[in-house]
């Protein structure tokens, strides 16, 4: 499975294919005819994971019953997509937003898969609670702190399960990183230092629709680095539990174009030819058909220009977190580098294990300076051998040389992650046995992630250090550790 996401780098080859114990978990067979009623919220992008999930490996344990969303021409594409691979019209009930409890009674629904925007997560996640039936969130769990209190507030009252789909911890390389640590091999970790560079292709993406504007998306701190804030919470099995944050637009934007002289640009990418910053929704059918054809809906514009106005995030981030047991996380994100991937060092008092993973060494450009994002499609792939794609796991003990440690090849997209959670996500009752690495993630998880993204805007805001208690999220971050 891949990420569906032109703009994602493809993921890296394991350089070493030894089958991990405990990486790929393993499932019972699912007893006939027990599906679980599915419902997607937010049916973009990535709601396309989830149907074909639902539609194709997980049609054993799994029904998709019915759509919502705002946009009908989004809605009318997974249709058609679910119309294909059953081989007959699915017909399947579509709801507006404000029909979220008439759709979860009409249709039985179990459980509201929540793929809509990061800023509505908060009010669907609450709304599929009350109504009585479960939620699968993607990442961010919400944007700020009125949001984690609500979703807090919700479980409190209802006691329903909410899934978060954390689906990097199930990259074999972040997998065995935990396994490293959890072994006690590099003894108790005293810091961390995690850089991760997003390049001028996926990076640049965030700055073309909803996620530019802060409001939508909590900004980069929140939408993307929650991702990573979990890998760390997950990694050293502890909570963060003081912030202190710097950054800004330095790079995307239009007063940063206008101080680098870059003129007049088009508002959108669609119909640009030789302008690697921009994203043409005609040369991938996917997009097409769920952004370019659906705009006469909504107007949501999928491809706006990423040195155009109205962009409220930030671009280079740097952040130093305190862990409650003693630990400490330097992090830095910058969103216009020329290759794709992150470095991570943890430093413990027996030794040190460092993992470096390249998902694309570098963007090549077609003849007419278009950006090409699958290289290797082409003859005019780089071939980099001084940043070759890949990933490396070391571990070196104190007065012992460095050993490299195996990575288990993964399956589909996100270094491996995506098919792994899915298994989770729909199968996790026939679990064989518990996951001894801890991945399934639920909604505490989700607001452990956000909180360093949320102290860390607020930091930004007032240049100082900010403790995650005195944010009241609305729960204790460190309840059931
Ligand atoms: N885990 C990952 O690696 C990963 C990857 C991509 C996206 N995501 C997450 O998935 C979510 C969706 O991202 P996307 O790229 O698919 O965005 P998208 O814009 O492509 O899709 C969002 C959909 O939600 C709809 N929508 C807007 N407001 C809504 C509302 N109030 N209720 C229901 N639907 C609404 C939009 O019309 C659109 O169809 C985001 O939260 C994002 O962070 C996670």
């Amino acid at each position: 499975m891949s990420d569906q996401n032109p703009t994602a780098p493809r993921p890296a080859s394991s350089s070493s294919t030894v089958a991990g114990e405990g990486v790929i978990p393993e499932f019972a067979p699912a007893p006939e005819g027990q599906h679980r009623r599915y419902a997607v919220a937010g049916t973009g992008h990535r709601a396309g994971m989830y149907v074909d999930a639902i539609l194709g490996e997980h049609a054993d344990v799994a029904t998709l019953v019915a759509l919502l969303d705002t946009n009908p021409g989004r809605m009318a594409h997974y249709e058609a997509v679910a119309s294909e691979a059953l081989g007959h019209a699915a017909d399947l009930p579509q709801y507006a937003p404000d029909g979220l409890e008439k759709m979860i009674a009409e249709q039985s629904v179990d459980v509201v898969v929540v793929t809509a925007p990061d800023h509505a997560h908060a009010e669907l996640v609450a709304r599929v609670l009350a109504a009585g039936a479960d939620v699968v969130v993607e990442k961010p769990l919400t944007i700020d702190r009125p949001g984690c209190r609500r979703i807090t507030g919700a479980v409190a009252e209802t006691g329903r399960d909410v899934v978060m789909t954390f689906n990097y911890r199930y990259a074999p390389r972040n997998s065995s990183l935990r396994q490293v640590i959890a072994s006690g091999e590099i003894g108790q970790v005293t810091s961390v230092h995690f850089e991760w560079v997003l390049d001028t292709v996926h990076g640049a993406d965030y700055f073309r629709r909803w996620h530019r504007d802060k409001k939508n998306s909590g900004g980069l701190l929140v939408h993307k680095s929650s991702h990573h804030f979990d890998l760390v919470n997950w990694w050293l099995g502890d909570v963060p539990s003081r912030v202190y944050a710097r950054g800004g637009l330095k790079f995307y934007g239009d007063r940063n174009a206008a101080d680098r002289g870059l003129g007049a640009r088009p508002a959108r990418g669609t119909g640009v030819v030789g302008d690697p910053f921009t994203l043409d929704l005609t040369n991938d059918p996917r997009l097409k058909s769920l952004y370019l054809d659906a705009e006469e809906h909504d107007g949501y514009l999928r491809d706006q220009d990423v040195f155009g106005p109205g962009i409220t995030i930030e671009d280079n981030l740097s952040l130093l977190v305190d862990y409650r047991r003693g630990a400490t996380l330097t992090y830095s994100l910058n969103a216009h580098s020329p290759w794709e991937g992150y470095r991570v060092s943890v430093n413990g008092t027996a030794g040190r294990a460092e993992l470096e993973v390249v998902e694309r060494g570098a963007i090549a450009l077609d003849d007419e300076g278009n950006a090409l994002l699958d290289p290797s499609a082409t003859p005019t792939s780089l071939g980099d051998a001084l940043r070759p794609e890949g990933e490396r796991l070391l571990v070196q003990k104190h007065w012992e040389r460095a050993a490299e440690y195996p990575i288990p090849d993964g399956i589909g997209g996100h270094g491996g992650g995506d098919a792994i959670l899915l298994k989770d996500v729909f199968r996790r009752h026939l679990r064989v046995s518990e996951d001894a690495l801890g991945r399934p993630a639920g909604y505490l998880d989700g607001l452990r992630a956000v909180s360093v993204g949320i102290a860390a805007n607020q930091s930004l805001v007032t240049g100082l250090p900010v403790m995650i208690a005195d944010l009241d999220l609305g729960a204790s971050l460190e309840a059931d550790l």
